[in-house]
């Protein structure tokens, strides 16, 4: 069957292995990326921050301690802060570990690595600026990393690369800076704020737990800053039931840590 169609018009639902394939292997590595390869998924979703060098990495908390090794290879460095540790410093880390141990030595990877490993896999990719209040300047810094590796290319722009934050201002300086690029605002502003977001966002992706079909509908009623509806994808959905009730609402997209649940829930709906 074909997979339930986003209300916006004709595409498929997205389906977006969060973090990669997350809940098989460990999320924000070159591994979790691989296995969404593996299974099939081209979309994939990171968290990127900065080092104190200020090399750009990959991986979601603002601390080290959660999914890498860090307590005991630098045992007086609490509380672990990314942007207190040097890169060369983060390589060290062991962040495969804490998953399984087939995993041990899986490290952290610098955008760098993890952008050429999307590109060799032929994959897409939603990018998160992940706490960006911490990082004064890294909108800057991840789209001159981004242009480099050729991912700012009319050809990447449209159909291969969406950037999101929890931060609005973080979303506006991308679209400032780079307007061709997709962006999107994770959250769920009130309906009547939605045309101040949409200036520069061109989706909004919300929460499961705050959806429903009238808001998605409200969402897709207004234009974004390309003069299209404003998409949906919402996070982070990872049962067969919760994929249907979102599906129904008419999402866009599903970002989760089990693509391969989401894909057979909703192909089969
Ligand atoms: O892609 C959406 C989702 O990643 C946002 O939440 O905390 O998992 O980064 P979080
Ligand atoms: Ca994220």
């Amino acid at each position: 069957p074909t997979p339930h169609a986003g209300a916006t018009g004709g595409d498929a639902l997205v389906v977006v292995a969060h973090r990669g394939a997350s809940a098989y292997a460990p999320e924000n590595t070159l591994a979790a990326i691989d296995r969404a390869a593996a299974m099939g998924f081209g979309w994939v979703e990171n968290d990127v921050q900065r080092t104190k060098d200020g090399r750009l990495v990959v991986i979601h908390d603002d601390t080290l301690d959660r999914t890498t090794d860090a307590k005991r290879l630098f045992p007086h460095r609490a509380p672990w802060r990314v942007k207190d540790f040097t890169a060369a410093e983060i390589a060290r880390l062991d962040a495969g570990s804490w998953f399984g141990t087939r995993y041990a030595g899986t490290h952290i990877p610098t955008l760098r690595q993890y952008m050429e490993r999307v590109s060799h896999n032929h994959q897409k990719l939603v990018l998160e600026i992940k706490a960006p209040e911490l990082y004064p300047g890294i909108e800057r810094e991840i789209l001159k990393l981004l242009a480099d590796e050729g991912w700012l290319d009319p050809e990447h722009l449209k159909n291969r690369l969406i950037v999101q934050s929890f931060s609005a201002d973080s979303v506006r300086t991308v679209h400032d800076l780079r307007p061709g690029i997709r962006t999107a605002f994770l959250g769920t502003p009130r309906v009547t704020q939605l045309p101040a977001y949409a200036r520069f966002a061109d989706q909004i992706n919300s929460g499961e737990t705050k959806l429903s079909a009238g808001y998605v509908s409200a969402v897709h009623a207004v234009k974004g800053p390309h003069d299209k509806p404003l998409k949906v994808f919402t996070w982070t959905v990872n049962s067969a039931n919760d994929a249907r009730r979102v599906a129904g609402f008419g999402v866009d997209g599903i970002i989760t840590n089990a693509p391969d649940v989401v894909r057979r829930a909703v192909s089969s709906s």
